[in-house]
């Protein structure tokens, strides 16, 4: 393919939105892969029930076949449709928050194509609340298998800009649908076993979900669960600098423990350093770049993966993250943290 020949469509009147919708709808009928907004990230979409189709995602995102997808829905049916059964604790998630950023993983139907569940016996669903994706999937008629847009292991495109600068090159279409309202993947809930279990963290915290289902299996991310829902493995959603998350009194404290890091001290000059803050908010002085992102879990998911994109782009050399509190609102985000430094 020629360097960036990705379209990108806009969808900001009724005219353009139904142009746009038309022009991914026939693409994905083709058995083609698009790049689609949705309100958690961007997804990188095709046909969930074209093994071809869905092939061509791990291809572009260089994803390991064991990595199982996600496939998107807009009606109940639809859902129905890709699961061997629907339980009565499917009903009631289902009911409490879909259209939204909950992933539900089931025994999947035989119309589940094996690349999409990586050879096994569940599929992960999810209703997204995006305008855009719904209408769609409502076109098409069928399921949108759609990974985050990204390449494996890289931080997850929140914006159509986000998405052409990794995959610009390599697929034909981008839908420019404005910023991801989350800004961080779905929860993703496996029902495939009793009591139900937290795979990834997302904004539809653990608190909500027990509202609905009364009890969480609990326990760690250990290794077999990792094989279970590949997303959990550690390094993940990192940007090209390495990260790291610290915790400072002050803006003193913060230039001593930057000085006795590795990464930074022993050199002959010391590196561009992104800091993103919510609290203790240091001077720009002899930083790259100084963020704040308001002290809040939702402003900060919906922030924090455009701050990270920003500081690979203004060619940070590092990038220092304020600690979140230790609270379950900002779990999710801890959670992206932690993995976006690990080494
Ligand atoms: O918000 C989201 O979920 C976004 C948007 C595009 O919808 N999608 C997304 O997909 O984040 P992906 O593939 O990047 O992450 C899906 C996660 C991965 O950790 C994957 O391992 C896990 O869900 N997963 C998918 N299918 C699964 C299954 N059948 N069983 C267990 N885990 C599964
Ligand atoms: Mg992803």
């Amino acid at each position: 393919m020629p360097p960036d020949s990705a379209q990108i469509l806009p969808t900001h009147t009724s005219k353009l939105f139904t142009a746009a919708v038309h022009q991914a709808a026939m693409l994905l009928r083709a058995g083609e892969v698009v790049a689609l907004p949705t309100e958690t990230v961007y997804g990188l979409a095709a046909n969930a029930f074209n093994a071809q189709a869905v092939e061509r995602i791990f291809e572009i995102k260089g994803r390991p076949a064991y990595n199982p997808i996600i496939i998107h829905v807009s009606s109940g049916e639809l859902a129905m449709r890709s699961v061997e059964t629907w339980p009565a604790v499917a009903e009631k998630l289902a009911s409490a928050f879909w259209p939204g950023p909950l992933t539900l993983v089931l025994k999947r139907s035989q119309e589940i194509p094996d690349i999409v569940t990586a050879g096994g016996c569940t599929v992960g669903v999810r209703w997204p609340s995006h305008p855009f994706m719904q209408a769609v999937i409502r076109e098409c008629g069928f399921p949108l298998a759609a990974p985050s847009a990204n390449p494996s292991n890289l931080v997850s495109p929140t914006n159509a800009e986000h998405v052409r600068k990794y995959l610009g090159r390599r697929i034909r279409l981008i839908v420019d649908g404005g910023q991801s309202q989350i800004g961080i993947e779905s929860t993703v809930l496996d029902l495939s076993v009793a009591p139900p279990r937290l795979l990834r963290p997302g904004m539809i915290r653990e608190e909500a979900l027990l509202a609905v289902v009364g009890e969480l299996r609990q326990g760690s991310t250990k290794s077999a669960q990792a094989i279970k829902s590949p997303g959990q493995l550690r390094r993940h959603y990192a940007p090209q600098a390495p990260l790291v998350v610290l915790s400072w009194q002050n803006e003193q404290d913060l230039r001593t423990q930057l000085s006795i890091l590795p990464v930074a001290s022993g050199k002959e000059r010391p590196p561009t350093i992104h800091v993103i803050a919510h609290t203790h908010i240091p001077s720009h002085q002899g930083f790259g770049r100084v963020s704040v992102i308001p002290h809040d879990p939702e402003a900060f998911g919906r922030a924090l993966y455009s701050e990270l994109h920003q500081g690979d782009e203004t060619g940070a050399e590092l990038i220092v993250v304020e600690a979140p509190p230790e609270t379950s609102e900002w779990l999710a985000i801890s959670d992206r943290l932690k993995r976006a430094s690990a080494t």
